[in-house]
């Protein structure tokens, strides 16, 4: 448990959130490196027994201290856009490492990428595989590219993230990528890397990535009749998590179901990719806040405002999925009461789904758990809000990796005319 309570107070690891509010201020977001570095391990250590390389998506947190230590363990990492990749390259990340996903890569992303020497664009159009050779041929180099395949396969995903069905925008379906590797294999300028997947987002269940890997393998083997040889099979991310009751995705039950399918094989054994976003970083962060207000709620003895001073423009995962975050006290204080816990802007969707029982005053301290994932990278200056600090704690130390944004950081790029 990253978030702990011991001697009346919530710790990250060992370090106090008070000490932490007080240093940083709040918002702030609070990230457990031990925690973090621990889950990739965990992952690791469940895919063994096959020949795999874990490329960490950057979406989910892309704070340069996190990726800096992702990086030095040798963690691979999955882009969506060239700001990604500066980013990743930023903290000493290995391009050969990296592979790049997204519908709409641009041209200046691609040529980045190409000019860098990713390991492999996720191709998920005819029309990026076009323009992908033509950049690459311009750049007189030879780009390598995997083809995202859509297995059609239902992860029972939240329909905001549900992303391996038909209909869906992402990847192509798999008639069509047969006739995107034959072009891709005669091109001069492309080099075939893989095949590819992703099915959503926080998945508890195993099953669908079985029937997804079973797929992309069944077009792996007609394509070796092709005479297209593929290097590595991509199985995405979407690894799920336990948020305050629920239930995660279990990954030794992911390794064996992975390494069963990939043994009954007789064609040789393409090398493994997994593209984890959430399961890395989500549990090991919290969002510090600060109670701002106590209100009464309408109607007594129905449960109160607790008005704080993280916003839905911080932590946008409740208003626009319904997600429910645990929170907790750092430090109770008197009776537990019930409350709705509100954010200050002026939406009605600013607020934590339900009520919950607190020990909490005014200036109380919350830690809003498992938002070490889609919740900094997520957030805007929506109602001129300066965006939250970053705290890394790391052994019995933290240090802030983002300084709070002023006010003045808001109209930086803006001028009156
Ligand atoms: N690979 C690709 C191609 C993806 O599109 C994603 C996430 C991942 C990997 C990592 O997925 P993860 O392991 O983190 O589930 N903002 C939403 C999640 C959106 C996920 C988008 N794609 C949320 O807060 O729940």
């Amino acid at each position: 448990m990253p978030f702990a309570r011991s001697d009346g107070e919530l710790r990250a690891n060992t370090v106090s959130l008070t000490k932490i509010g007080a240093a940083a201020g709040t918002p702030t977001y609070v990230y457990s490196w031990p925690d973090m570095r621990s889950r990739c391990r965990r992952l690791a250590s469940a895919f063994r027994q096959v020949r795999h390389r874990i490329c960490y998506a950057v979406k989910a947190n892309s704070n340069l201290a996190v990726l800096a230590r992702f990086a030095a363990m040798g963690t691979g990492f999955d882009i969506v856009s060239g700001g990604e990749l500066e980013r990743v390259l930023l903290a000493g990340g290995d391009p050969a490492r990296v592979v790049f996903s997204g519908v709409g890569k641009t041209t200046a992303d691609i040529d980045l990428a190409i000019k860098c020497g990713i390991d492999c664009l996720n191709v998920e159009s005819a029309g990026e595989l076009g323009r992908i050779e033509a950049r690459a041929a311009l750049l007189g180099r030879r780009a390598r590219i995997a083809v995202r395949v859509n297995p059609n396969v239902d992860a029972g995903a939240h329909p905001h993230v549900a992303t391996g069905l038909k209909g869906s925008k992402f990847g192509v379906p798999p008639e069509e990528a047969r006739a995107l590797y034959r072009q891709a294999a005669q091109a001069e300028h492309l080099e075939v890397a893989g095949i590819g997947c992703h099915i959503g987002s926080q998945i508890v269940d195993v099953a669908p990535y079985g029937r997804a890997l079973k797929r992309l393998l069944a077009l792996v083997d007609s394509l070796a009749e092709d005479g297209v040889a593929l290097g590595h099979v991509n199985i995405g991310g979407g690894f799920g998590v336990a948020q305050g009751q629920g239930r995660g995705l279990d990954p030794g039950a992911l390794g064996r179901l992975v390494g069963a399918v990939l043994a009954a094989r007789s064609a040789p054994q393409p090398t493994l990719l997994l593209e984890p976003g959430r399961f890395l970083v989500a549990n090991g962060g919290a969002l510090l806040t600060r109670v701002e207000y106590l209100k009464p709620g309408p109607s007594p003895p129905r449960a109160g405002f607790a008005v704080v001073d993280a916003g839905m423009n911080d932590l946008l995962r409740p208003a626009l999925y319904g997600a429910k975050h645990p929170v907790r006290a750092v430090a109770p204080r008197g009776r537990r009461r019930w409350w709705h816990v509100v954010g200050p802007v002026c939406e009605s969707a600013d607020q934590l789904p339900g009520a919950r029982p607190l020990a909490i005053e005014a200036g109380s301290l919350l830690a809003v758990g498992d938002a070490g994932a889609y919740g900094f990278t997520m957030s805007s200056n929506y109602n001129g809000r300066p965006r939250a600090a970053e705290v890394l704690v790391d052994a019995d130390r933290f240090a802030i990796v983002r300084r709070r944004e002023t006010t003045a950081d808001l109209w930086r790029l803006e001028r009156t005319v």
